[in-house]
């Protein structure tokens, strides 16, 4: 992988399969020049022909990797600011470029003002991903109050329309996907709520006319939790532009004489077809953006109380709730919402970070050591940025939750949003927390929060309407200096379900929770949609009892479900007879030998349930000698469903074990591939686990 810069400052961004080409005209202008195939480099020039009238202007057509505000340019901006004199126009001129091994840095300053604009590239070996972000600084002494900040942007190549996939999801419904085609006018992805993903997902994907395993795929993912906005549009001229970065709903940011700020990174990439795209950037999160400690480490079965004992926990019910656990197979039991404070129910505790008493006599001890004596490691739940009136934290300190003096603060679930700007209220849950993994041999955090934001008067701070990337900064950094005190604990971000689980999320969590929806049906959309441009691994997924309800899928199905991700049991485990239990102990040990596949495989979406009737995903190992795949069809049409089933990335020329409940034969994996196995699946909840082997 390279970067070259040629005497015309024109810079080519060489990835594995293709070219990233900017450039920087005679007056200062940037352009984005091409993202697509690779051609000779040296013949990529800046295409400034065409015309100008009265009303439409040249600059308002530049494709641009950084449009700031002002002048003739009436589209979106990047950049919007307002000097102290009042200016509000940016004029930047080139001011040179620094290459460094993978990386490019290209700067610009303002031809009056004391403000330096850099844009950064980096290239990575072996894939085709970009990262992406810009720096600001102010460079004099006089504050500078930007109203706009974006991380990156991009020009798509094609004049013709684009479409877009994200999703328009809830909680409970999160990652269900749209696809919005853009003629004209303007598409916006965004949050305005304080965590990243129950709605809309924090990044673009663009194609024409692509399928799984074909055509081109644009894709950028914006590595950022907290309020952001991704606009997509096509304007007059048939150009389809895309600017993603923090939201500027609720927003303004002062840079002080000599601050400077770096944005949230954006890792972007170009695919041949949507499971190339998955592929790409599995393989790349694993290796660049996971936190280090626990990337390449196999993750644990878990069991988490939450479905079935709700606020109600105690001593007793969580160690004989743990006998069974281990019994199945668990490796890691979780305790969930309810072991602190005053906390019966949602109505009290959060904030009060210490064991309840009553139900925990003895302390967290108790049970920790039973646990701990199973085989099992411990962990526990935390909601660590909410409050509820009715705790001692707010008691004891009313002004650390975000308000006005003269309003009411709107409470959700009971709770409060804590000002987490506040360097009191960060040195407070700091604290509580590192005191409770020194205390206690705990392995994990479920980091939990719970409610949007609302009421978010930061009066502590210079510019208040900067509270959603502090707050979200805030965050990140107590987690990792949580981390870096206690390396072998490994976190999980949860926001009521998947509300934070966008690639910046999972730079500081090992895992995510996707969703507090855990019926086997509804999963199979969720976990597709989550799929898509977020590392499997990180996606954790129980079997419970809420598929009993009214989907009354079988056990066994909602496991080969569960499994296609991190594997956990959130199941009323006393509830069950033998015959249950047993059907727990075969698939979680089925799961210890699948998942190394699984977690680290590459991923192939086979059929689609929402438009085949029938799902099936297959995980392939890096070297492409072992596989699993999993068919599950919540149920079929007309009787029966006849197929091939055709699998993907094995080795042509290698033969392979294929095997499963009705499955045993030995085959090419040409003719596995391009023939296909014949399956007869038929009636509701069909399901199947097929695992292949190179002999
Ligand atoms: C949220 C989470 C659940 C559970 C509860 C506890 O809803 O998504 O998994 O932890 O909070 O209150």
């Amino acid at each position: 992988m390279s970067i070259i810069a040629n005497d015309n400052n024109i810079f080519v961004l060489e990835t594995k399969n293709t070219h990233y080409v900017l450039g920087i005209d005679g007056a200062g202008y940037n352009h984005h020049i091409h993202w697509g195939k690779k051609c000779n480099p040296l013949d990529y020039e800046i295409n400034d022909n065409g015309d100008e009238n009265s009303n439409n202007t040249k600059l308002d057509e530049y494709r641009q990797e950084l449009t700031p505000f002002g002048q003739t340019m009436y589209r979106d901006c990047d950049i919007k600011a307002e000097f102290e004199d009042g200016c509000r126009e940016i004029n930047l001129r080139f001011d040179g470029y620094e290459i460094s091994q993978d990386t490019l840095k290209i700067k610009f300053s303002d031809e009056f003002y004391p403000l330096e604009i850099i844009l950064n590239y980096q290239v990575y070996d072996g894939c085709d991903i970009i990262k992406r972000f810009t720096t600001i600084k102010n460079t004099g002494k006089a504050k500078i109050r930007f109203e706009k900040i974006s991380c990156a942007q991009f020009s798509l190549p094609s004049v013709k329309p684009y479409t877009f996939r994200n999703t328009n999801g809830a909680w409970g419904s999160e990652f269900v996907e749209t696809q919005n085609t853009l003629e004209g006018g303007c598409a916006v992805y965004e949050s305005r709520r304080g965590s990243s993903n129950h709605n809309n997902s924090p990044y673009f994907i663009a194609y024409q006319n692509a399928d799984e395993k074909s055509g081109n795929v644009y894709f950028a993912s914006l590595a950022y939790s907290g309020n952001f906005k991704i606009s997509c549009s096509r304007d007059s001229y048939s150009i389809t532009r895309v600017i993603m970065g923090l939201s500027d709903f609720d927003f303004s940011h002062t840079l002080n004489g000599g601050e400077s700020l770096d944005t949230p990174c954006v890792y972007c990439g170009l695919a041949n077809g949507f499971g190339d795209m998955t592929r790409q950037m599995n393989t790349f999160a694993l290796k660049y953006i996971l936190p280090s400690n626990f990337s390449d480490k196999t993750l644990p079965v878990l069991y988490n109380s939450w479905e079935a004992t709700g606020f109600s926990v105690n001593a007793k019910q969580q160690i004989k709730l743990a006998k069974i656990a281990a019994d199945i197979g668990v490796e890691l039991f979780v305790m969930d919402d309810g072991w602190f404070g005053q906390r019966k129910d949602d109505h009290a505790g959060l904030g009060d970070w210490y064991v309840n008493e009553e139900k925990f006599p003895n302390g967290l001890d108790e049970l920790i050591n039973e646990v701990n004596r199973l085989g099992m490691d411990f962990g526990i739940w935390v909601e660590p940025e909410m409050v509820n009136p009715d705790s001692d934290l707010f008691r004891n300190h009313p002004d650390w939750a975000y308000h006005y003096p003269h309003r009411k603060a709107c409470e959700l679930r009971n709770q409060l949003v804590l000002n987490m700007t506040r360097e009191d209220v960060q040195e407070y849950i700091f604290n509580t927390l590192d005191e409770l993994l020194t205390n206690h041999n705990i392995k994990y955090i479920k980091w939990d929060m719970n409610r949007p934001f609302s009421e978010t008067g930061a009066q502590n701070l210079q510019d208040p309407k900067m509270y959603s990337y502090l707050h979200t900064m805030a965050v990140y950094s107590i987690v990792d200096k949580l981390r870096q005190k206690h390396p072998d604990v490994a976190f999980e971000s949860c926001a009521s379900g998947g509300g934070r689980c966008d690639l910046g999320a999972l730079s500081h969590y090992d895992q995510a929770w996707t969703s507090d929806n855990t019926d086997g049906i509804d999963r199979i959309t969720i976990q597709k949609g989550y799929s898509l441009l977020r590392p499997t691994k990180t996606m954790r997924a129980w079997v419970t009892d809420i598929a009993g309800i009214n989907k009354p899928c079988s056990l066994d199905f909602r496991f080969a479900v569960a499994m296609q991700g991190s594997l956990g049991v959130g199941s009323n485990l006393e509830k069950y007879g033998e015959e249950e239990l047993e059907i727990c102990r075969r698939n979680i040990a089925l799961y210890k030998t699948i998942r190394d596949n699984v977690q680290f495989g590459d991923l192939y979406r086979l059929l689609d349930a929402d438009k085949d009737e029938v799902s099936m995903n297959q995980y392939v190992s890096p070297d492409k000698s072992k596989s699993v795949a999993f068919i599950v069809a919540p149920g079929t049409k007309f009787y029966k469903k006849r197929i091939p089933i055709r699998f993907d990335g094995l080795k042509e020329d290698k033969t392979y074990k294929v095997t499963s409940q009705d499955i045993n034969c030995e085959k090419s994996g040409a003719f596995l591939m391009n023939v296909g196995i014949p399956a007869h699946i038929r009636g509701a909840y069909y399901n199947r686990i097929i695992l292949i082997e190179e002999i």
